[in-house]
């Protein structure tokens, strides 16, 4: 059972629901950000909120949803230590697990109806990371973030 941080904007908002009553009932706890209906809100307000409940720790995972998951994903993916994946059938969402270590699932409600959001969901709660090669390549792109928080060049092996 985990903790999860749910947002979505007015395009997410029914996809959003339907997850998150899934969730309650097998036991997860929710952080819901909202948006709670279909009046038009800025998906960066909400994307911002989940992703920093997961990058603080509130959160073990978000699942964010806008009309096509991308504005969310590219969101998201601005909070260092956020490592969002936009995954629009299960097998991109058992991938974004074993090998990216994805701690923050986009979909797209315009795009996906509830009974493929909830196989993506469970499928992605249910992979765990594979480590291995794909720790190194992880540790790479956490490497690339420090960079650019940082404003200087790091060195390939993380030296100054
Ligand atoms: C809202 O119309 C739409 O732009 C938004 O839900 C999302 O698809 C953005 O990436």
């Amino acid at each position: 059972m985990k903790v999860i941080a749910l947002g979505a904007d007015h395009a997410g908002w029914e996809l959003k629901e339907a997850l998150k009553a899934w969730l309650i009932e097998n036991g997860h706890q929710i952080l819901d950000f909202g948006t709670h209906s279909p009046e038009p809100v800025d998906y960066p307000d909400y994307a911002l909120q989940v992703a920093e409940a997961v990058a603080s720790g509130k959160a073990e995972r978000g699942v964010l949803v806008c009309g096509t998951g991308i504005g969310m994903a590219m969101t998201a993916n601005k909070v260092p230590g956020v490592r969002a994946a936009l995954c629009s059938d299960p097998f991109t969402a058992r991938v974004s697990r074993e090998h990216n270590d994805a701690n923050v699932l986009a979909l797209g409600g315009r795009l996906t109806g509830s009974e493929l959001g909830l196989d993506i969901l469970r499928m992605w709660l249910g992979s765990p990371f594979s480590g291995g090669r794909h720790e190194r390549r992880l540790g790479k792109l956490a490497q690339i973030e420090r960079r650019h928080l940082q404003g200087r060049e790091e060195e390939p092996d993380g030296s100054p």
